[in-house]
């Protein structure tokens, strides 16, 4: 690294015993997590509103990956390991500076005045010790707690270090967005070459996971459109401010809608984190009625089967007499009638743990794609009267058994009477 000396004059000579302090920490570049520019000095107007740096082990050797974000878009370079000059980037302007190795981490800030304000503090024990280097770590973490969306949204201060008491949440929103990468390739494959990819994100709240797939995709060169919608209307309006100052209004909009009066409209993805209650059904059931591809829901807690469960068939009382347990089993099986209608009407079905139960005890997440073999399209595809037979008779069981009537089933009847 080098000190640039040009900006080492007596009024703000403590700046250079600050670079000199940071560079105690970059001695190593492979224990290096991040360094980060940020904010603006007095008087100045440096060129991006944000620089991360990392280093990254590319075949000419490791480089420091520079990202420089203007709030639009990022621009990376990567420059030979004893090309960069923090120095230069405090001359560009940017009033603060984060340094973070495996075990520390530095902090400066420029102050109106001109002098440097610093100080050391050790890493959070939420961030994982290990440190990637590969060029493609944006894939295993898809989107960086410094992204200017973190920051809008709250989950990352202002100099993009993830709030402690936001870290579950953070850590949903990256395992969710895994499941959406997954399913991409599916989603992607028929008819949407030129045509952004349409997601919608039913019971949005706060719009985490909503700016989150936004960004994600566009970083990956999709054209892509996400509406976000809540029942809640300071929730549109938050949202919708967020989405101005990050200059995305225009491709991601959100509705103030309880999701059962929502209007039909063309998607690809539909996805649910946490949508209360039956809110999960009507977004299923919209999902469904608006074939979208993909259809990825984190079910929240759960009451009206665990109502409707007042005798239980023999020998299920063991269990059902232990209220967590009585709780837990309508649980399970709220979600298994949830898949199996959804497996009727065509759809892959899979139930899954999206995020270890140390971040949310809510866990699952049900992952259904349109496989194109929808019973009510009588494609060639279609499944045997055999199959359809088989999956009614094991769900109709299940509900005699237990004298109890899905809200979903409610929602998709006159689609699941289609295909008796
Ligand atoms: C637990 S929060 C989850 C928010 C967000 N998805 C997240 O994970 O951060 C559930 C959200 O669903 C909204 N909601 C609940 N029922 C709804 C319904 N029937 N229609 C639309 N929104 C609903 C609530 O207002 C709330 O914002």
């Amino acid at each position: 690294m080098i000190l640039n000396s040009s900006i080492l004059n007596s009024s703000i000579l403590n700046i250079e015993q600050a670079l000199a302090q940071a560079a105690t920490l970059l001695a190593d570049p492979t224990k290096v997590r991040r360094i980060i520019f940020s904010g603006k000095q007095r008087n100045l107007m440096p060129p991006y509103q944000r620089i991360d740096i990392r280093p990254v082990q590319l075949k000419a050797g490791l480089h420091w990956q520079c990202v420089s974000h203007d709030g639009k878009k990022d621009i990376t370079k990567n420059l030979p390991l004893d090309q960069l000059n923090l120095g230069n980037y405090l001359m560009d302007g940017y009033a603060n500076l984060i340094v973070e190795n495996d075990v520390q981490q530095f902090n400066l800030r420029v102050t109106k005045s001109g002098k440097a304000e610093f100080g050391f503090t050790k890493v959070s024990r939420d961030i994982p010790n290990e440190i990637s280097l590969s060029h493609d770590r944006i894939k295993i973490r898809l989107l960086d707690e410094t992204d200017p969306i973190f920051i809008a949204l709250g989950i990352s201060d202002n100099d993009g270090v993830l709030k402690p008491t936001r870290t579950d949440k953070f850590k949903q929103v990256q395992e969710f967005l895994k499941n959406i990468v997954e399913v991409l390739p599916e989603v992607t494959k028929k008819s949407l070459a030129n045509k952004a990819i349409k997601i919608v994100d039913l019971g949005c709240g706060h719009a985490y996971l909503t700016f989150a797939a936004y960004k994600y995709l566009k970083n990956q060169g999709f054209a892509v459109s996400v509406i976000g919608v809540d029942e809640r209307t300071d929730s549109r309006e938050r949202n919708s401010q967020i989405a101005q100052q990050l200059g995305v209004s225009g491709e991601v909009k959100f509705e103030a809608k309880q999701i059962s009066n929502l209007a039909d409209f063309e998607v690809d993805v539909a996805i649910a984190l946490h949508a209360c209650d039956t809110a999960t059904d009507d977004a299923i059931a919209w999902a469904v009625k608006n074939n979208a591809r993909a259809i990825l829901v984190a079910p929240c807690c759960q009451h009206d089967i665990q109502r409707q469960m007042q005798v239980a068939p023999a020998p299920w009382s063991i269990a059902t007499r232990h209220g967590i347990l009585h709780e837990r089993l309508g649980d399970l099986i709220t979600d298994s009638l949830r898949a199996q209608i959804l497996r009727i009407l065509g759809y892959k079905t899979e139930i899954i743990e999206f995020i270890a139960g140390s971040h949310t005890p809510k866990n699952l997440m049900i992952r259904a794609m349109n496989t194109g073999v929808h019973n009510l399209n009588r494609t060639p595809a279609a499944k045997s009267d055999e199959v359809k037979a088989k999956e009614f008779a094991e769900y109709d069981l299940m509900l005699q058994q237990w004298g109890i009537t899905p809200k979903l089933q409610e929602l998709l009847a006159a689609q699941l009477d289609a295909l008796r």
